[in-house]
């Protein structure tokens, strides 16, 4: 703790270090107990942000029409990476009307009916994968064999990016979503995936496809969307696709693995897997640190503490869904749970536009793992399963598994 800076709360160092399996980061633990709207300094970017951590306030934040994202472009805010993480001119860093205009363009491909009729063609996959998998023999890395490329493929489709470019893209992700690399390192590959999905789109306007970069290319062409944004969204939503979808699945057959007595329950009731993907979801902190900040536009009141125009607050939604005022025993995994919901995929206007992507995956790759793979447990001891280090979403580096 460091003595107050000019004036107000004192600004907590928010030093993130690497922790394993669903370990809880122990500041915003702390911090949601007795400082809920607490200053924090992160280890790039200048000065101090507020940081949210109760699930109602987070709430309030998280849907104030005067929380700016766009004012965050070009701002050194406090921050976990060097750079900032998405482009500017995205989905995730627009206020209305450009952010509701974005939304409405992607909306479809990644709504409830798309996601039904793209759950089945997944099923087949996940199928074919485990086929694989079994006929390999154990041990199995199933980040490697299953997972990771399971969530490639079905949003590597789902954009229109070739097979063949998904190794390139995926070392572009490494470097996006690390926070040790440099500033200039960061811009770099930014700079290279950008000209990547710039091609793209050129080339999807004049042989299009049934894709979202098809989609975007022809909104493009009637002025619904500018180059730029075109360029941040589809980044966006290919690393999330990536990253996002691998690292929280994996650790959710870690939990699972570690919790056998309610996975055996489940295993017996197959149907309550939807509320147990909610509950993983709840429990998993699944970042390092936090996201993307917000400014605000004017004075807000939140918890008692009045956060000033201008000033930059970051919500920590794993902190609001271990709210001890909101879930019982919040520390611990209960999968038949039925409390409040979640914030896993956020709140507000920028609620996460693959959350019935990311819902549906996972659905089916539990259901598909537990199903196939009666025996399955970790093949080493837990505790030996490493964990990522210097990125923004947490997650094992390997899922070494036998059965
Ligand atoms: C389980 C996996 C995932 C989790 C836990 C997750 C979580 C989140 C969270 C917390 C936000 C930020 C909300 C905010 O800014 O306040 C977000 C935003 C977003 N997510 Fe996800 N996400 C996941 C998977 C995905 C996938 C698969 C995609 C698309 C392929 C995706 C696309 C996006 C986009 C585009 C945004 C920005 C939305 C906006 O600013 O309007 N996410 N996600």
């Amino acid at each position: 703790m460091n003595p107050p800076e000019n004036h107000g709360p004192v600004v907590h160092d928010w030093a993130v270090t690497p922790l394993p399996g669903t370990d809880f980061d122990p500041l915003p633990h702390r911090l949601l107990r007795e400082e809920p709207v607490a200053r924090v300094r992160l280890r790039h970017g200048e000065g101090h942000a507020w940081l949210v951590t109760r699930y109602e306030d987070v709430k309030r934040i998280a849907s104030d029409p005067r929380m700016s994202r766009a004012l965050t472009v070009g701002r050194p805010i406090t921050s976990m990476t060097p750079h900032n993480l998405a482009p500017a001119g995205g989905v995730g860093r627009a206020d209305p009307p450009d952010h509701t205009r974005l939304r409405k363009l992607i909306a479809p491909t990644f709504g409830r009916r798309r996601m039904r009729a793209l759950r089945e063609h997944t099923r087949l996959r996940a199928e074919d994968l485990a086929a694989r998998t079994l006929d390999a023999g154990p041990p199995a890395d199933l980040t490697t064999t299953f997972i990771g490329p399971l969530s490639a493929t079905v949003v590597a489709e789902l954009l229109g990016v070739p097979a063949a470019d998904l190794d390139r893209v995926d070392r572009w992700r490494e470097g996006i979503l690390s926070s040790d690399t440099t500033a200039a390192e960061g811009e770099s590959v930014k700079k290279e995936i950008a000209g990547y999905f710039a091609d793209l789109a050129r080339h999807r306007a004049d042989h299009p496809g049934d894709d979202l970069i098809s989609e975007l290319a022809a909104a493009r062409a009637d002025g619904g969307i500018s180059t730029p944004e075109l360029v941040s969204t589809a980044v966006m939503l290919t690393l999330n696709g990536l990253d996002a979808v691998r690292n929280i699945v994996a650790t959710m057959l870690y939990v699972l693995l570690v919790h056998p007595d309610q996975t055996r329950k489940l295993r017996a009731e197959p149907d309550r897997l939807p509320g147990a993907v909610d509950e993983l979801l709840r429990y998993i902190p699944q970042r390092n640190g936090v996201g993307m900040p917000r400014v605000a536009t004017a004075d807000v009141e939140v918890g008692g503490v009045t956060i000033r125009e201008g000033e930059a607050v970051y919500v920590f939604y794993p902190a609001a869904n271990r709210d001890p005022s909101v879930y019982t025993e919040p520390d611990r995994l209960d999968l038949t749970r039925r409390e409040a919901p979640h914030l896993a995929f956020g709140h507000g206007a920028h609620y996460c536009a693959g959350a019935q992507l990311a819902r549906m995956e996972a659905e089916v790759m539990l259901s598909t793992l537990l199903h196939r793979f009666p025996g399955l447990a970790t093949a080493v001891q837990p505790e030996r399963i490493e964990w990522r280090r210097g990125t923004v979403n947490r997650g094992p580096v390997s899922l070494p598994v036998t059965w």
